[in-house]
């Protein structure tokens, strides 16, 4: 039986989420790749008490997570019933709805139906009465927004979620969903969003400016653009890398042309002291618009390596500016 480390509060900071009462570790662990029934389960159970012994308490999941859809947050269920039911109420466990998931019509999108049907199912997985954050996992223009907020005003009214999030909205959408949700009094609190070195769709679609002027926070998902930006691919594609083990999301094609990018930032990360991937959270967290960077993982030491980033995460306008013209 797991017994968790009394020193975990020790060095991790944690961050207020928007204007809420809610605190979020600076660095949170996602659990899409490496978590799934195809993953070695004891590497999962060391990844997630590494986390939590160091000051991670927010774990990130979703109803697709796998491979396959729904076996992250089985695994995460059944760390959860053996190891971390006791620290329950340390732990801030999301999960989330918006993608493919089941057949037919109602396992997809953003329906009353959909989600609904979706928390009861994770709340099954995980062997949890309530998750700590509901999120709708990306828009859907074909569902009126008054359903899909009313399903999760419902949801929270429930008592299935404590809180209310949004993932992969932009500006406009993410101003009137706020809107519907606070009409109807749901502690709607985050958005979680793709931000990193060499995505800033966020600074472009309105997402990061509403975010900080409606008081929401932001946690940022994929901050490694996926391992692009750590020292996994700065000499040639390891056997054990996403590339190699799950090339749907990030292939060789992107390392390659990423490569002289890669190798430039890291110039920069050695001149600071830190290695590339504490380069690319600590430039993330350097707003304090941003709550938190999640993280993903395929084994304990990238967790610890992660935190660190938290050592430095002061910039000088060179800096600024030199990270700036690579990553263009
Ligand atoms: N809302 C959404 O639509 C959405 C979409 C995507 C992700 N997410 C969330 O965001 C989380 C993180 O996404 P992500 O996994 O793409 O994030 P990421 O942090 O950008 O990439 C994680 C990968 O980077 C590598 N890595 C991590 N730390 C490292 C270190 N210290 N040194 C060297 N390499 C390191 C590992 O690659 P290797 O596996 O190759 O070792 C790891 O699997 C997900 O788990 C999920 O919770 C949400």
């Amino acid at each position: 039986m797991y017994l968790a480390n009394d020193s975990r509060y020790d060095k991790m900071k944690y961050r207020r989420c928007g204007k809420s009462g809610l605190l979020l570790p600076a660095v949170s662990l996602g659990l899409w790749h490496n978590f799934g029934d195809t993953a070695n389960y004891a590497n999962i159970e060391e990844m997630c008490f590494t986390a939590f012994d160091n000051g991670i308490t927010h774990f990130d999941l979703a109803n697709n997570y796998g491979p396959k859809a729904g076996s992250a947050e089985s695994n995460f269920g059944k760390i959860m019933k053996e190891h971390f039911a006791p620290y329950r109420d340390e732990l801030i466990i999301s999960t989330k709805a918006g993608y493919d998931m089941w057949p037919g019509p109602y396992g997809d999108h953003g329906s009353r139906k959909y989600l609904i049907a979706s928390i009861d199912q994770s709340l099954k997985r995980l062997g949890l009465e309530y998750v700590d954050i509901f999120y709708h996992h990306r828009m859907d223009p074909e569902t009126p927004l008054e359903e899909t907020m009313g399903a999760l005003a419902q949801i929270v009214r429930s008592g299935k979620a404590l809180y209310v999030g949004l993932s992969n909205y932009d500006g406009d959408t993410l101003t009137k969903a706020s809107a519907i949700l606070d009409e109807q009094k749901v502690p709607f609190i985050i958005n979680q969003n793709c931000y990193n070195i060499f995505d800033r769709t966020v600074e472009n679609n309105g997402l990061k400016e509403c975010s900080g002027k409606l008081g929401k926070g932001v946690i940022c998902f994929s901050p490694l653009a996926q391992g692009l930006l750590s020292d996994r691919y700065i000499n040639g594609i390891p056997e054990d890398s996403r590339v190699k083990t799950d090339g749907r999301f990030l292939n060789e094609d992107r390392v390659n042309r990423m490569h002289e990018k890669i190798l430039a930032l890291n110039e920069i990360a050695r001149k600071r002291g830190q290695t590339l991937s504490e380069m690319a959270l600590a430039w993330i967290l350097k707003d304090n618009v941003i709550t938190s960077v999640l993280a993903g993982a395929s084994r304990p030491a990238q967790i610890l390596s992660n935190i660190r980033a938290l050592d430095n995460i002061d910039f000088s306008d060179e800096e600024l500016d030199a990270i700036d013209r690579i990553s263009k």
